[in-house]
């Protein structure tokens, strides 16, 4: 009788996932996607011709000034490079380290011990909790993540932050998704060597909505590939502020990222781009003005040092999905 062989065949994915992991030898940077080459610019994609009022309060730049992309071999995914104010930028890491760890969300800490509030406790008494602050891997908001079973629950449910559904929906508009609601998101704290492994994000029920990524901090290569891991990814630069937008075709498909790399710059850091906004800027009816505006304006100096320093050797993904159908208000309905 002949026996069969079994032996494991690594797919394409995989083989490039090892690829840029590797840090001897260290990966080449060649292939990664040039925005000249590989991608084709997309202006006025949904034919806005006003800017939005919201963007000022939201530390995003008018619309004229967004570079938005499609990628010739992916349809359906967008990238939008940094369309954040240097001080908008950092109103959206301090969201990230100080208020969304906070209960009732959950994080990954959560499954050993029970912290009310990450980044107090870190910052508590004399020096700064290096292993609490390299301890926090995810944080889940509105519908929260199952990580065993991947089905979201009415049971497992809180508060969408409103500031965060606001960023989702002006940025949806701006791609012409006039009835995008941010139900859920995923929170990812990378540090140097941290990597995402391939997978697809299939558990919403809506998977005609797009999917919002939001970039700080440090830099990552992020791999795409096709509906399965057979299909030969692509590998994207991400850096601080880039927003990526899965859709359509590209809103399956396998990705990953296998490295984070030191930002080659810290457009948190940019100063000279940076006004203080005041409610006088702003005339809008959506949402609580002086709130956002002061918390904006409050990231100028001193009060910064402690998450300038996080971000210098982290990066920070904010991964963010509609759950429902449309004009469905729970799961039960
Ligand atoms: C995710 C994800 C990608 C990233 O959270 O599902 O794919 O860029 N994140 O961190
Ligand atoms: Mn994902």
């Amino acid at each position: 009788m002949k026996r069969v062989l079994e032996t494991k065949v690594e797919d394409n994915f995989m083989i490039r996932f090892k690829y840029y992991k590797s840090n001897k030898p260290k990966p080449s940077l060649e292939e990664v996607i040039k925005i000249q080459n590989d991608t084709i610019e997309v202006n006025n994609i949904s034919n806005i011709i006003e800017n939005d009022p919201r963007t000022k309060l939201l530390g995003l730049k008018d619309f004229t000034n967004w570079k938005t992309y499609t990628f010739k071999k992916h349809p359906g995914l967008f990238l939008i490079l940094n369309p954040f104010t240097s001080l908008g930028q950092r109103f959206w890491i301090r969201k990230c380290l100080e208020e969304y760890p906070k209960k009732p969300n959950k994080t990954n800490i959560d499954i050993e011990r029970n912290i009310e509030d990450w980044w107090s406790e870190l910052c508590k008494g004399e020096q700064w909790d290096r292993k609490l602050q390299k301890k926090l891997r995810w944080t889940t908001l509105g519908y929260h993540h199952n990580w065993d079973t991947k089905v979201y629950s009415e049971e497992n449910r809180d508060v969408f932050p409103l500031e965060l559904a606001e960023l989702c929906d002006v940025v949806a508009q701006y791609l012409g998704y006039v009835n995008f609601n941010a139900e859920a998101a995923i929170v990812n704290y990378y540090h140097m060597g941290s990597t995402l492994s391939a997978h697809t994000d299939h558990s919403e029920v809506n998977l005609e909505a797009p999917l919002f990524s939001f970039s700080f901090g440090q830099s990552a290569i992020f791999l795409i590939g096709g509906h399965e891991k057979s299909y030969e990814p692509s590998a994207i630069l991400l850096n601080s502020g880039d927003i990526l937008v899965m859709s359509k075709e590209a809103r399956l498909c396998y990705h990953a990222v296998p490295k984070i790399l030191p930002a080659l710059n810290q457009p948190w850091n940019n100063h000279e781009e940076s006004k203080i906004i005041t409610c006088d800027d702003v005339k809008t009816k959506y949402i609580n003005i002086k709130k956002i505006v002061t918390e904006m304006n409050r990231n100028v100096d001193n009060e910064w040092t402690c998450f300038g320093s996080y971000v210098q050797e982290s990066r920070i993904n904010v991964n963010v999905r509609q759950v429902l159908m449309e004009n469905r208000k729970t799961l039960d309905d």
